[in-house]
């Protein structure tokens, strides 16, 4: 990586692959773990952003390290492990990149990139499923890993996944009933949206298939009552000069947005289209929640981008500096279910944010506190990675921050919630503090971002940031 007078803090931490770990137990630098707090934290994210002199084209092309924290008899430990994939292992032997990948052509002659399908990268999030963790990539299956030493067993097919079938990194699990909600996108002569929906062990328990008109890149959805809800982004990848080995997927997505955002609505049983629709065009990769009101519409809130400079920002996160100011702010859309229709679009706030979330128990029902990351006080949008966790309270509209410090770059914040009130809990976030080089675990109360982290546990080794976890309680 070649090192520039641009580059900010957290380009340290992507400068060398992440270094594994077996489990081991945490130093506290400040604070006490709440006692209350017993389970583990899951995260997923790119480890390994170059091999040598080489450095792959994306940040979505880093091989997959899941990052697991265990808070049990009031100590925390914790393991780092690379997601064992094939591509991962082949290029492990051959110390090269080899595969196509997100946004990487594959090495030597052009048919190269029929021959190998793109890298399964297994780097975007995690699903603990009750006898195992799921490693999780948007174009693939998910690979199955142990859920305490975190090794990889292999590809996971949920017991009924064909071989063309996806199951994507963003599903959603009804807390109340344990269902599991996903979908994956299947290119070929047409392009099929497939929809899942599973038992709370994982069991693939009923499928259907929709068609696409080219080929979109859908990278979350959000359940809402009993609908599955899709606004499908004006981005088309431009297959020919991907099948000529002349562009990466990334390189060849157009802007096209003269196709406005399509609404994709589907009943969460039958999984069958209630209705489709079409409203402004904008590009989301992701969505906090969704419900129904006490009028029967669909609201949903996602984080909002103008346009999709947002792929072009996150592909220089790879090179250790970035410049393109890409703005995503969290918008509310209300959706008449039956006809598709946008009753109101509005935006909630102007803070550039993303990863927001929800706790478990609000997953598809209305709620009032959204968590994400957005950046501390006077930092130019474009040149930064996230720098502060925050909480957006739908009822007051109030933004609470939660800045990390100078050079000190926190993860998506999961939220463990308190088991008689899921808006109040813990706030788990890993940091990477680019004034020590080192990366933590802070705990912080979610009604009190004001106040310190009431924990901070150093971690043995950097992690690179990354992109998605969860929580799994005992
Ligand atoms: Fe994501």
């Amino acid at each position: 990586m070649i090192t520039t007078s641009k580059q900010k803090a957290w380009s340290k931490a992507i400068a060398k692959p992440g270094v594994e770990f077996d489990r081991t137990a945490l130093s506290i630098i400040s604070g006490a773990i709440p006692t209350d707090l017993k389970g583990t934290l899951y995260r997923n994210g790119p480890a390994r952003l170059s091999r040598g002199e080489e450095r792959v084209g994306h940040w979505f092309d880093g091989d997959g390290a899941i990052l697991g924290v265990r808070f049990e008899d009031g100590g925390g430990t914790a393991t780092y492990r690379y997601v064992q994939t094939q591509g991962y292992l082949d290029e492990e032997e051959q110390d090269s990149f080899i595969y196509p990948n997100y946004g990487m052509t594959a090495k030597g002659a052009f048919w190269n990139n029929w021959l190998k399908s793109v890298k399964n990268a297994g780097n975007t999030s995690v699903l603990a499923l009750p006898d195992r963790l799921l490693a999780l990539w948007e174009g693939g299956k998910p690979h199955a890993l142990d859920l305490d030493n975190l090794t990889t067993s292999g590809i996971d097919e949920l017991s009924g996944l064909t071989q063309k079938q996806s199951f994507s990194a963003h599903p959603k699990v009804d807390a109340s009933t344990g269902e599991i909600f996903n979908y994956g996108v299947s290119a070929g002569a047409t392009t099929t949206l497939n929809l899942y929906r599973c038992d709370r062990t994982g069991k693939l328990q009923h499928h259907n298939s929709h068609s696409l008109s080219g080929l979109p890149i859908i990278h979350d959805f959000c359940l809402a009552g009993q609908y599955m809800v899709f606004l499908v982004s004006p981005v088309r990848v431009n297959l020919v000069p991907v099948l000529l080995g002349q562009k990466s997927y990334s390189d060849a997505m157009e802007w096209k947005p003269q196709l406005g955002t399509e609404i994709l609505i589907f009943n969460r049983q039958t999984l069958k289209s209630v209705s489709r629709g079409a409203t402004d065009p904008w590009f989301q990769w992701h969505f906090s929640n969704g419900c129904v009101n006490e009028e029967g519409n669909i609201v949903t809130e996602f984080i909002r981008y103008e346009n999709f400079d947002t792929n072009q920002y996150l592909k220089e996160v790879a090179s250790g500096c970035t410049q393109t100011p890409a703005k995503g702010t969290l918008w509310q859309l209300t959706i008449d279910p039956q006809t598709a229709r946008v009753i109101e679009n509005q935006q909630l706030s102007n803070t550039a944010g993303e990863f927001p979330l929800v706790a478990p128990q609000n997953v598809g029902k209305p709620w009032r506190y959204t968590y994400l990351n957005v950046h501390r006080y006077g930092v130019t949008v474009g040149e930064e990675l996230f720098n502060a966790i925050a909480s957006f309270d739908r009822q007051t509209h109030n933004m609470a921050i939660a800045d990390m410090g100078k050079n000190c770059y926190p993860s998506e914040p999961v939220i463990v919630p308190q088991k008689d009130n899921p808006e109040r809990g813990w706030l788990l976030t890993v940091v990477y503090d680019g004034n020590t080089d080192r990366s933590e675990v802070r705990i912080y109360q979610s009604d009190r971002l004001f106040d310190a982290p009431v924990c901070r546990l150093g971690l043995p080794s950097v992690i690179p940031p990354g992109f998605h976890g969860t929580w799994k309680q005992d």
